[in-house]
């Protein structure tokens, strides 16, 4: 760190990461680089809270004059709970991931991974148009892997953006109760997504699979089936390089890790908390990988 040093003051600016356990977050490190980088007062925490604490944590941070939160598991249900207005992003997801105490002492919502992703895939300059057979741009198509809580609030902030979303589970009743959560998803068996690949222009895994450590390291589909311009996009971002993605760059595909969404997921807690809207850049993504 060459920038400004960090300063914590009487009057710094509070926030921190409610989980149990939180140990392994990497939010105090990457916010506490952001407050350094721009000379912020202020100070990130983790808070490592019980499921049955959590509702008086809460409140015990708000009297103490936090500015607000980030909740992770097993809190994100409680933190929907708890909030006293629910912005857009929170009532789409049906989660909060990021609660803001405002200054009539309420307590805001919102869920940032969907926009998160959404942000990224720009950031990245990720297009997503394609033509149709008169020449004219159609409506791009996205294919989400999974129908956890991941998948529900990056599909919702797909379909925000215009784009026709379809998920795809191993557990065809969790995809069924999605649909009803976010009317105008698709459904494509999980049988037949693989084969199915050429028509969609983004494939999203949100699951876990892929993951060091998770249900299956080695996860890698055949891409064989997909369209030239397919963007392959993975949430999972130990390794950095996830053996679908690599397979999409043998492929010749463009691909997105998830790293940026991370990253750009806690940017918008940030902005919020500490009124500074920081940069995601690549001395950010090596800060936050070294650990
Ligand atoms: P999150 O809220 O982080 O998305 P989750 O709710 O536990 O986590 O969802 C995990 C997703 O990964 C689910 O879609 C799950 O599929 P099921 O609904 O069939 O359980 C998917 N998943 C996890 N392990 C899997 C595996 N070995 N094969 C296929 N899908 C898997």
């Amino acid at each position: 760190l060459t920038q400004a040093e960090q300063r914590i003051t009487g009057r710094a600016r509070l926030a921190g990461v409610l989980g149990w356990p939180v140990g392994h977050s990497r939010s105090p490190l990457l916010h506490n680089y952001w407050l350094r980088r721009y000379g912020v007062d202020g100070a990130y925490v983790p808070l490592p809270v019980k499921p049955e604490d959590f509702a008086t944590a809460v409140q015990g941070l708000k009297a103490a004059g936090f500015r607000g939160a980030n909740v992770t598991i097993p809190h994100k249900e409680a933190a929907y709970r708890i909030a006293d207005v629910l912005d857009e992003s929170a009532r789409r997801a049906g989660a909060v991931n990021t609660l803001v105490f405002e200054a009539d002492g309420s307590i805001r919502g919102l869920s940032t991974d969907g926009d998160g992703f959404v942000a990224s895939l720009k950031a990245e300059g990720l297009k997503l148009a394609r033509l149709d057979r008169h020449g004219g741009l159609a409506q791009p198509h996205a294919l989400l892997l999974g129908a956890g809580g991941a998948a529900r609030s990056i599909a919702a902030a797909l379909q925000a953006t215009g784009m026709r979303v379809s998920v795809t589970n191993r557990t065809r009743d969790r995809a069924d109760a999605l649909v009803e959560a976010l009317p105008g998803l698709g459904v494509c068996p999980w049988e037949d997504w693989e084969k199915a690949l050429g028509a969609y222009d983004l494939l999203v895994n949100t699951t876990s699979l892929g993951m060091e450590g998770g249900p299956d390291p080695a996860f890698c589909p055949s891409l064989k089936a997909a369209g030239r311009g397919l963007v392959v996009a993975d949430i999972v971002y130990v390794p950095r390089k996830t053996p679908l993605l690599a397979e999409a760059e043998r492929q010749g595909l463009q691909t997105l890790g998830g790293l940026g969404m991370l990253l750009h997921q806690a940017r918008l807690g940030f902005l919020e908390w500490f009124g500074v809207n920081p940069e995601v850049d690549d001395a950010t993504r090596d800060y936050v990988l070294r650990g």
